[in-house]
């Protein structure tokens, strides 16, 4: 439900408000952006193929019935109810399902509002809150329908961490190693040596989440757009995805759970490939089961 924070005695000028959109309403955002997608998967062919006139417009007004719906929808559909304009600010609070559907509402909302993000997820403090990737998928595939949408603010409390189940955690970390991995084998020794600590939090937790959203802010800054050097935050995914397919994209394996073993295949392929030492391969395994990375999730 969307929270107004402000109340303006009139409605002209219009004020800049905030909404609010957290946990609470992912089951509304699942399934307006399941019509959506839907909607735009009922015409693969797209705009192109469209037969004349007639089928243009039928397929646009599903679009925009969609569209509409994705905005109209509980979380949403208060939001003109409340006079908000395009100064007014989104706080998006939650994982990154939630921060993928709340940003995507916020880029379409009037051609795009402001939005803040309050990462309440590891997974999401290291590695969705950094980028602006927002996108719902398509029963063609996952995120084929987004946008690059930067939020103007990530406030991440990383005290907020606590609340996870272990499982959760256990399965943000597997980013967290990835950054290891990409080149920084300090903190990939680093890692191995203090997992523990980071687990329990302090400081140590601290240090990790910082140094995470340092490595991607970096890649970030060089590639926005995913033409390049920011497919190296792909490492694992390729793999990960088709395991998340294969588990109908449910609870049954969580994304940083597919992202780390997708990360272990990756570098067996490697090695098999002659491309890299298999002693690295070896070592990322054994890094991987002193933490159970490899077993958290369920068979
Ligand atoms: N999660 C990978 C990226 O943001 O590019």
């Amino acid at each position: 439900m969307i929270v107004p924070r402000l109340t303006a005695s009139s409605n002209w000028p219009p004020r800049p408000r905030t909404l609010t959109v957290g946990p609470t309403n992912l089951p509304a955002l699942c399934h307006t952006s399941e019509e959506l997608a839907t909607s735009v998967s009922a015409h693969p062919q797209g705009l192109r193929n469209c037969a004349g006139p007639q089928g243009l417009g039928r397929l646009l007004e599903h679009l925009q019935d969609a569209i509409g719906a994705l905005l109209g929808s509980e979380a949403f559909g208060s939001v003109d109810d409340h006079h908000a304009s395009r100064a007014s600010r989104l706080y998006v609070v939650g994982g990154g399902i939630v921060q993928d559907l709340g940003a995507f509402a916020a880029y379409l909302y009037k051609r795009g509002i402001p939005w803040v993000f309050v990462p309440t997820t590891l997974l999401a403090q290291v590695d969705s809150s950094v980028g602006g990737k927002t996108a719902i998928n398509a029963s063609k595939g996952k995120n084929l329908i987004g946008a690059f949408y930067q939020p103007i603010l990530v406030i991440a409390d990383t005290a907020l961490l606590d609340t996870l189940p272990e499982r959760e955690f256990r399965a943000g970390y597997a980013e967290v190693v990835k950054y290891g991995l990409l080149g920084d084998r300090e903190f990939f020794e680093w890692l191995d040596a203090n997992w523990r600590d980071v687990f329990a939090g302090g400081p140590a937790r601290e240090h990790a989440i910082a140094v995470s959203c340092r490595a991607k802010a970096a890649i970030v800054a060089r590639d926005e757009r995913e033409t390049g050097d920011r497919m190296l935050l792909n490492l694992g995914h390729t793999f990960g995805h088709a395991f998340e397919a294969a588990a109908g994209y449910s609870d049954q394996l969580l994304h940083g759970e597919a992202v780390g073993l997708g990360m272990s295949l990756a570098f067996e392929f490697s090695a098999r490939r002659g491309l890299i030492a298999k002693a690295e391969v070896d070592r990322v395994i054994a890094d991987r089961k002193s933490t159970r990375l490899n077993s958290s999730h369920r068979t």
